[in-house]
C-alpha cells in the first residue's frame, strides 16, 4: 500500500549515547548520516532515556557520553545546518507521547518484539525485568511518530522497532482518526480544494479504492500535498477519506536499510567497546598506526615465506573497506603467494585509516576547543524538534479529548 510517507522526506534517527565513536559507529551508522543529510530533511538525536532502559544503574555520566558523542558526529560532518540535532530528554514531549501511546498498545505487541528477549538474554547480569525495558520499542515509536518522517534508517536489528511504529499508528489512526461525521467534513474540506480539484479527487480515489490503481493515488496526494489552503487537519481527513479509512494523524514509516559494510574489530570480531577491538574516531594515529601493526594475521603465515589465505586474516576485511580494486588484488595475490609480508600488506591499510581520521580529528579538535559552540548547536536544534513536538501533541491531545480550553 502507498502511504503519505512515500512522498515525505524526512528522516528520524537516533543513537544511544555511548561516549567517543569508533569506526564501527563512522561506517556503520554516521558515514550514511552525513550522507542522507543532503538528501532528506533529518532528526537526528541522542537517545539518552533509551539508554536509561537497559543501563539504569550506571547512569553516572550519561550528559558526558551524549557530548562526546555529539562531537563526533559534528567531526565526522554532519552539519547543523542541513540537520536537526538534538538530546531525546530535551524534548519531553517524546515522553508524553509514548504515555498517551501507551494507552491503546496491547502488552502482547511489546512481549513478542524480538530485541526484548533477546537482550535478556544477552544481558544476563542486569535485571531487565523492568516497565522501562518492556515499553522501551514504544519510547521509540514515540520518538519516530513524533516527527512524522517517511523513513527511518536503521540497521538490521532495529527492523523490528519501526514495523511496531507502523502498527502502532496504524492503530492510533485506525481508533482517533474516526471522528463524528467523517464523511460529510472531508466533503466540506474537499470543497475548498476547489471545483475542478474537487473532481479530479472524487475521480481518483474511485480509481483507487476501487480498482486499487496506485497512480491515481499519487495524483490525488500530489493535489492535496499542493494545496496551500488547506489545515493541517482538513489535509489529513482527506488522506484519510482518499485511501478509504479515517484521518491519518501518525504517519506510517518505512525503514530504511542501508548497505553498509561489516566493519571488523582489530581481531576479525565485530568491532565494540566491550570486546576491546575498537579504533577509535579520536584516537592518535601513531596508536591507530600501532593497533594495525600489531593485528593479528592468517596464523599461517608464522615465518615469511608462508603463504596465507586472506579470508582467514582479520585485515583482509579491512582492504575490502579501505582498499581499491588494484591494492586489494596486490595484497591477495601477494598473500597467497608468499610475495608480501604482512607488515606490507598493512601498509596501504594504515594509511587509508590515517587519511580518513585525519580531517575527522582536526574537526573534533576544533569544537573540544569551543565547547559552547557545540552546546548552542544542540540547543537550537533542541528548539526546532520541540516546536515540532508540540505540533504533533497539539493534535494528538486533541484527538484524545484532551484538549482543555
Ligand atoms: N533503539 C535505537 C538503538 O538502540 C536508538 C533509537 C531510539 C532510534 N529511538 C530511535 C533509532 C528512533 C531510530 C529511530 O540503536
Ligand atoms: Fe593478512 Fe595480508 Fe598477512 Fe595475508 S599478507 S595474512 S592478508 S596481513
Amino acid at each position: 500500500m502507498v502511504s503519505a510517507s512515500g512522498q515525505n522526506n524526512r528522516i528520524v534517527s537516533g543513537m544511544r549515547p555511548t561516549g567517543r565513536l569508533h569506526l564501527g559507529n563512522y561506517h556503520g551508522a554516521l558515514k550514511n548520516w552525513v550522507k542522507l543529510q543532503h538528501e532528506y530533511d533529518c532528526f537526528f538525536f541522542v537517545a539518552d532515556w533509551h539508554a536509561l532502559t537497559t543501563h539504569y544503574e550506571d547512569t553516572g555520566d550519561v550528559a558526558s557520553r551524549a557530548w562526546d558523542m555529539i562531537i563526533d558526529w559534528l567531526a565526522a560532518g554532519v552539519n547543523p545546518g542541513s540537520a536537526t540535532l538534538f538530546i531525546q530528554s530535551r524534548v519531553p514531549e517524546h515522553a508524553e507521547l509514548h504515555l498517551l501511546l501507551s494507552m491503546i498498545t496491547p502488552l502482547s505487541w511489546l512481549e513478542r518484539v524480538p530485541t526484548y528477549k533477546d537482550q535478556q538474554e544477552k544481558l544476563k547480569e542486569r535485571d531487565l525485568s523492568t516497565y522501562g525495558f518492556l515499553g522501551y520499542p514504544l519510547l521509540q515509536s514515540a520518538d519516530i511518530l513524533m516527527y512524522k518522517p517517511g523513513l527511518v534508517p536503521v540497521g538490521e536489528d532495529q527492523v523490528a522497532h519501526v514495523e511496531i511504529t507502523r502498527e502502532i499508528a496504524r492503530r492510533f489512526n485506525h481508533s482517533f482518526g474516526r471522528e463524528p461525521e467523517f464523511e460529510s467534513r472531508a466533503e466540506t474540506a474537499l470543497r475548498k480544494t476547489g471545483k475542478k480539484n474537487a473532481r479530479l479527487f472524487r475521480e481518483m480515489r474511485k480509481r483507487w479504492q476501487e480498482q486499487g490503481d496506485e497512480e491515481s493515488l499519487e495524483v490525488a496526494r500530489a493535489m492535496l500535498s499542493s494545496q496551500q489552503n488547506l489545515t493541517k487537519g482538513d489535509r489529513e481527513r482527506l488522506f484519510g477519506y482518499l485511501e478509504g479509512g479515517g484521518r491519518e494523524i501518525l504517519v506510517e514509516p518505512e525503514a530504511l536499510l542501508t548497505e553498509t559494510p561489516k566493519m571488523p574489530g582489530l581481531d576479525g570480531q565485530k568491532m565494540s567497546k566491550s570486546y576491546g577491538n575498537t579504533i577509535g574516531l579520536r584516537e592518535p594515529l601513531e596508536s591507530v598506526e600501532q593497533k594495525i601493526r600489531t593485528m593479528p594475521t592468517d596464523p599461517a603465515r608464522v615465518r615469511r615465506s608462508d603463504p596465507g589465505t586472506p579470508e582467514k586474516c582479520p585485515l583482509w576485511e579491512f582492504h575490502k573497506i579501505y582498499s581499491d580494486k588494484d591494492t586489494q588484488e596486490w595484497a591477495h595475490k601477494g598473500c597467497t603467494t608468499a610475495g608480501i609480508g604482512c607488515l606490507e600488506c598493512k601498509g596501504p591499510v594504515i594509511e587509508a585509516v590515517s587519511n580518513e581520521l585525519r580531517p575527522i580529528q582536526s574537526r573534533a579538535q576544533e569544537y573540544e576547543e569551543d565547547p559552547d559552540a557545540v552546546r548552542s548547536i544542540i540547543q537550537e536544534g533542541c528548539e526546532t524538534a520541540r516546536s515540532r513536538a508540540r505540533e504533533t501533541l497539539d493534535e494528538v491531545r486533541q484527538i484524545m479529548g484532551l484538549q482543555y480550553r
